[in-house]
């Protein structure tokens, strides 16, 4: 059995397709008789809909329908947590006629073109009963009752009291947009009842149980299709109203409809990661050992649905602390409903915990790393469980050694090169690995070729090409003769690609599968006349293996044998299968805590002579187990670093308080790194296969790159201006002294 494909640095399966344009996206689907539906946004945040004027809209050249409340029957709400299925918005669009947070969807026009459709859409016109939006957080009403999250160990309040050394510091997150390169879009197609969608997602299975629940139709009846996806990052983990509509509207005109959702709307009603401001109080010993860490988080959900940011996770399991406690509370404001987006929870509360401890270091006179090893928790604090695999020293060595950490001279604005002044900062970065359930069904072909699939899906992350891996890595049959089938719901049951799960959850059942094809092809082997190695002796038959995709006795070279597919051929079969199910191992979950770590070390440059702050260096050191892609994977650490960048230095949805709009729903304004603003990064697995997770040892890796980049930018820039930005994005004013102008 070759092992070397497990690992080595393999070029995407999907590569080929996606340049070649290949590759076809939701919208790229063309069939017969399509009709176009475009969105009528809201125009207001909180208000009724006093009336929809569609009359001009319906004699317009093309237009088939207009659909709204009122004129449209309801759709039925997802069961949630009935069916464990989730949709992004709870309420169906059409549900009512209040209008709950700006560019909710209050009409749809359906049209024979896409420009007919756009055409009609700006001429329905809606006449609301406004009230005033309530956007900002400091607006909005107290939050009620017990916290929503709360958990406390030992007495964090008594001993911060009491600590030697304390910071109590408040940090702000702004409103983040996840904006994939593909936007959201559906096309729906009845045949009968029967519904087909073609979709982006990051989750078929979950988006074919919604769908089925709000039309109303038995599960078997709607099939989803997403063979592709242009990024998700969270934001196409569940089903939005869009999709919905489209298969309301494709219902109501019997024809498939397709609706895409503009950029600017992707801005309101497809989730985004909600604001969250975070209270950080952290006590230590004059030493730096860490006796208390209060934890308290507000954050904002939307009129219509809840969604818990779960900030405060991290803090109770990162670093050895006996008096923890944490709480978070919601409040409710006319915004679309927040939802998860790369490294939820972990990531905004990492900013704050990460930024405070190095608020200390500065105040203890000590070294961030120093601070951190000192406080090191050799199991986890929070379950008092053992970690299935911890290296989170050895990437805080590695990447120090690396990145020149102890040419660090600590004192503010003191490393200076030529004009400028280099700033250098570090963080701790984290995130729990998860395994869940999957089937697998692997098929050998007779034309030599081997085939896997599954019903979950490549959301740009490189599964496409583990599976084949895989496959290959058991059979020895090459990567270009195995093809992968991901994303439809027709497929065997398989996983939604969320919280860096995907990989290691499926590689079991693959192997499995794949372990099962190829025993069902040896035992044709013996059986089969015509097969070099069939035996009339069933007592005592050769034992037999694969190897480099042939067919070999064990102890002879593998070129003894012959090619698996003269097997099939032999015995007249055009393939054989094998179809595996895995599942996590519970009893290991109940005896081990899973996460993976990470050191991350940011430097940029500041010169104050032309106001100019930019990022110069970025290294990652990753200990997420066995490494299954090397190229796929530092691609995935390296993408979430340039995230990171967008996060602690540009990204900030704003909302105008007057109208609850997103003023800045586009590229030009909504502000992510780009090329010019990332410099070279650099990513090093420390490689521990975690065998606890599975048999290849691999966690996962989708997340943990972005975890801890905020925290050590923000601590760069202070280490070079003396500035601490504790609310991001880091804004220019905030080291030339000018007031800054952000509006939470
Ligand atoms: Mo991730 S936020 O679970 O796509």
């Amino acid at each position: 059995m070759s092992t070397s494909i497990i690992g080595a640095a393999v070029n995407r399966i999907d590569g080929p397709l996606k340049v070649s344009g290949a590759a076809q996206y939701a919208v790229d689907y063309t069939l017969e008789n399509l009709a176009y539906g475009v969105g009528v946004p809201s125009t207001v945040a909180n208000a009724r809909v006093v009336r929809v004027d569609a009359g001009e809209a319906e004699h317009m050249p093309g237009v088939l329908a207009v659909l709204y409340h009122g004129n449209t029957p309801p759709l039925y709400r997802p069961a949630e947590q009935l069916e464990h299925s989730r949709a992004g918005e709870i309420r169906p669009p059409f549900e009512d006629d209040q209008v709950y947070y700006y560019g909710q969807f209050v009409a749809l026009v359906i049209a024979s073109t896409l420009e007919q459709a756009q055409a009609a859409a700006d001429r329905v016109r809606v006449q609301y009963d406004v009230r005033k939006p309530v956007v900002l957080l400091s607006e909005a009403a107290k939050p009620q009752g017990p916290p929503r999250v709360h958990s406390s160990r030992g007495d964090a309040a008594g001993a911060f009291a009491s600590a030697a050394v304390t910071i109590d510091e408040t940090y702000t997150i702004p409103v983040e947009v996840h904006n994939p390169m593909e936007m959201h879009a559906t096309i729906a197609h009845w045949q009968g009842d029967k519904l087909t969608l073609c979709v982006t997602t990051q989750g078929v299975m979950n988006y074919q149980k919604v769908l089925a629940e709000v039309m109303g139709v038995p599960l078997e009846n709607v099939r989803v299709i997403s063979p592709f996806c242009g990024s998700g990052f969270g934001g196409k983990l569940f089903p939005w109203p869009e999709s919905m509509l489209a298969a309301l509207g494709a219902q109501h005109v019997k024809r498939p409809v397709r609706v895409q959702v503009p950029r600017s709307m992707m801005f309101t009603t497809v989730g985004n990661r909600p604001l969250t401001r975070q209270r950080m109080r952290i006590g230590a010993t004059a030493d730096g050992k860490l006796v208390s860490i209060r934890h308290d988080v507000v954050q904002p959900m939307s009129m219509v649905d809840e969604y818990v940011e779960y900030c405060t996770g991290v803090t109770t399991m990162l670093y050895e602390c006996p008096n923890v406690e944490t709480r978070q509370d919601l409040v409710r404001l006319n915004v679309g409903t927040p939802t998860p987006m790369r490294g939820p929870g972990i990531v905004p509360g990492l900013f704050p915990l990460e930024s405070a401890l190095d608020e200390l270091a500065v105040k203890l006179e000590m070294d961030p790393i120093a601070l951190r090893l000192k406080n090191y928790a050799e199991t986890d604090p929070s379950s008092n469980l053992p970690w299935s695999s911890k290296h989170l020293r050895e990437c805080c060595q590695t990447g120090a050694e690396r990145f020149g950490w102890a040419k660090r001279n600590p004192k503010i604005g003191s490393m200076r090169q030529g004009d400028e002044i280099l700033g250098w900062g570090m963080s701790t970065a984290t995130w729990h690995a998860g395994r869940g359930g999957a089937t697998v069904r692997v098929r050998l072909n007779a034309d030599g070729t081997a085939r896997a699939s599954c019903a979950t899906q490549d959301i740009g992350t490189g599964t496409y090409t583990i599976f084949a891996q895989v496959v290959s890595d058991r059979t020895g049959i090459v990567l270009d003769k195995v093809q992968v089938v991901l994303g439809d719901s027709t497929l065997p049951p398989g996983p939604t690609s969320g919280g860096s799960t995907t990989t290691a959850t499926v590689l079991p059942a693959i192997a499995k599968a794949t372990d099962q094809a190829v025993q069902r092809l040896l035992e044709a082997a013996l059986i089969t006349p015509g097969s070099p190695f069939f035996t009339e002796d069933r007592a005592s038959p050769p034992k037999l293996a694969m190897t480099n995709g042939w067919v070999h006795e064990v102890d002879k070279s593998w070129n003894s044998g012959v090619p698996f597919d003269e097997i099939l051929i032999a015995r007249r079969l055009a393939a054989l299968e094998g179809e595996a199910t895995t599942g996590p191992d519970m009893a290991a979950q109940e005896h081990y805590s899973f996460h993976s770590f990470g050191a991350q070390f940011m430097e940029v440059a500041w010169d104050p002579g032309i106001a100019r702050l930019r990022v110069t260096r970025g290294l990652t050191v990753i200990d997420a187990g066995r490494i299954i892609n090397r190229k796929a994977g530092s691609n995935q650490i390296l993408g979430a670093v340039v995230m990171g960048i967008g996060m602690a230095m540009f990204e900030e949805a704003i909302y105008d308080p007057r109208t609850g709009k997103p003023i800045n729903n586009n590229f030009a304004d909504y502000l992510v790194a780009t090329n010019a603003d990332v410099p070279k990064l650099e990513c090093i697995f420390v490689e521990y296969p975690d065998y606890h997770l599975n048999e290849y040892g691999a966690r996962g890796i989708g997340e943990i790159g972005l975890a801890g980049v905020a925290p050590a930018l923000t601590m760069a820039i202070h280490h070079a201006t003396g500035v601490r930005v504790r609310t991001l994005p880091f804004r220019m004013e905030d080291v030339l002294g000018g007031e800054r102008a952000t509006i939470v």
